[in-house]
């Protein structure tokens, strides 16, 4: 059991007022608040020891350098890894799968086929749809069943000989379906595929432990799990990384370099060219502290009591759409609709409470597109977020909705003038 209250204490912005009503941040798959414990991580860096690193001698680049490595064994350590060899940093998410796929696909020949999901984000599938482009490899989906799963009996027909890559979401952002990542994975190995699995949704939720996994590639970002914006992660097996060509060309990604050719370092650095994001990298090792005190078995039991409080109030109300799995099955989010009120249009009526959540497609047209929506709305709970937020998200929710069936009862009903006429 966590205690959200005074986990929140930690957490300056929640004591904001949004239109004069106290914040309830229901918005934590788009990007989650930050503890005091990472800004003064990055604030600590900036006012003491703020330099480049693996570059200079002096005492500052050292600190520096030390505070930046640390933070990958730190990360290694958090999923995992063998070492820090395996984890490279990046800006987000969207970037890991665009190194992944830029280098794997070097490997790629036309006939080669890219499996994916009906659920993925868009950061999951146009670098493949761009590496399909290049390569004449062929793109193929598992698809998803009435309940927003992904239908597991199609993966011996889906996932073939001709299958090199088989890339997914392991929690989908917009029905919370936790995939069953173990399943598709091992399939994968069956006909000798590389996996990559989108892991923005599950790293911040809960434990994911990439050997049990076995997953040869994973990608998450330090801001949807308390820390700053700017800095990602890939993991790489490092047989597997041993063996790819880089993705940016530069400083520090090399160990020789002559006029005419050069040779790479050794990892996890021949994948993070320039000047990298010290201060991210810092910030994101205190993020992964701060989660680990609290423990990511609890923060994972917390959202999915938040997620079954939410499911039964919001199922309660007239007029409201619920997508995605059961809860039992389900990420710490809720997507909905209210027939007759664009999702816009219900995230503005929520705002207006001091109440923010997301509405749109998420960055998965596709599958909004699939469900015959334009989008939806969305809630999603992190580990401060507490029982009376859910009550206050189904009360207006529940207003809207009562509004909204009076308006339409005013604009379908003929008035009494118009009966009589
Ligand atoms: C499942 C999933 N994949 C990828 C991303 C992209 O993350 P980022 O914008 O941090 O690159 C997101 C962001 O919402 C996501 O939910």
């Amino acid at each position: 059991m966590i205690n959200a209250k005074k986990i929140r204490e930690d957490f300056p912005i929640l004591k904001r007022k949004v239109y004069g009503k106290p914040l309830v941040y229901l918005d934590n798959a788009a990007t989650t608040q930050k503890p005091v414990q990472v800004i003064q991580a990055m604030n600590d860096y900036y006012e003491n020891y703020n330099s480049n690193v693996h570059r200079a001698v002096h005492r500052l680049s050292q600190e520096a350098t030390t505070a930046y490595d640390e933070a990958h064994e730190k990360v290694a350590k958090f999923i995992a890894a063998a070492g820090m060899e395996e984890v490279i940093f990046t800006k987000n998410t969207t970037e890991s799968l665009n190194l992944a796929a830029n280098s794997l696909s070097q490997q790629l020949k036309k006939g080669d086929e890219i499996v994916l999901t009906q659920m993925e984000h868009h950061s999951n599938i146009v670098p493949w749809q761009q590496a399909a482009k290049r390569t004449g490899a062929k793109l193929r989906f598992l698809e998803i069943d009435g309940n927003g799963e992904l239908n597991l009996q199609q993966l011996q027909q889906t996932i073939g000989k001709k299958t090199k890559i088989v890339a997914f979401t392991h929690v989908s952002n917009v029905l919370g379906t936790v995939n069953n990542a173990k399943e598709i994975i091992a399939a994968a190995k069956e006909a000798r595929a590389v996996t990559v699995l989108d892991a923005a949704q599950s790293v911040p939720h809960m434990p994911v432990d990439v050997k049990k996994l076995d997953c040869d590639f994973m990608a998450f970002s330090g801001h949807k799990m308390l820390g700053p914006t700017g800095i990602g992660v890939l993991y790489g097996k490092q047989e597997l990384l041993e063996k790819m060509e880089p993705f940016l060309y530069g400083g520090d990604m090399i160990s020789e370099v002559s006029f005419q050719d050069a040779k790479w370092n050794e990892l996890p650095w021949k994948f993070e060219a320039g000047t990298p994001n010290v201060s991210g990298a810092v910030g994101l090792a205190a993020a992964v502290d701060y989660l680990e005190g609290i423990g990511m078995e609890n923060i994972h039991e917390h959202e999915k009591t938040l997620t079954r409080m939410a499911m039964e109030k919001l199922r309660q109300i007239d007029e409201l759409t619920i997508y995605g799995p059961e809860a039992a099955r389900r990420g710490g989010l809720v997507s909905f609709n209210i027939n007759g009120i664009h999702p816009h249009d219900v995230s503005a009526l929520l705002d207006a409470e001091g109440i923010a959540v997301r509405g749109g497609h998420h960055c998965a047209m596709p599958l909004a597109k699939l469900l015959g929506i334009t989008g939806t709305a969305r809630a999603s709970f992190y580990l401060y977020n507490t029982p009376e937020e859910i009550e206050k998200l189904a009360g207006a929710l529940e207003t809207a909705a009562v509004k909204m069936k009076k308006m339409t009862a005013a604009t379908t009903t003929p008035t009494k003038a118009a009966r009589t006429a």
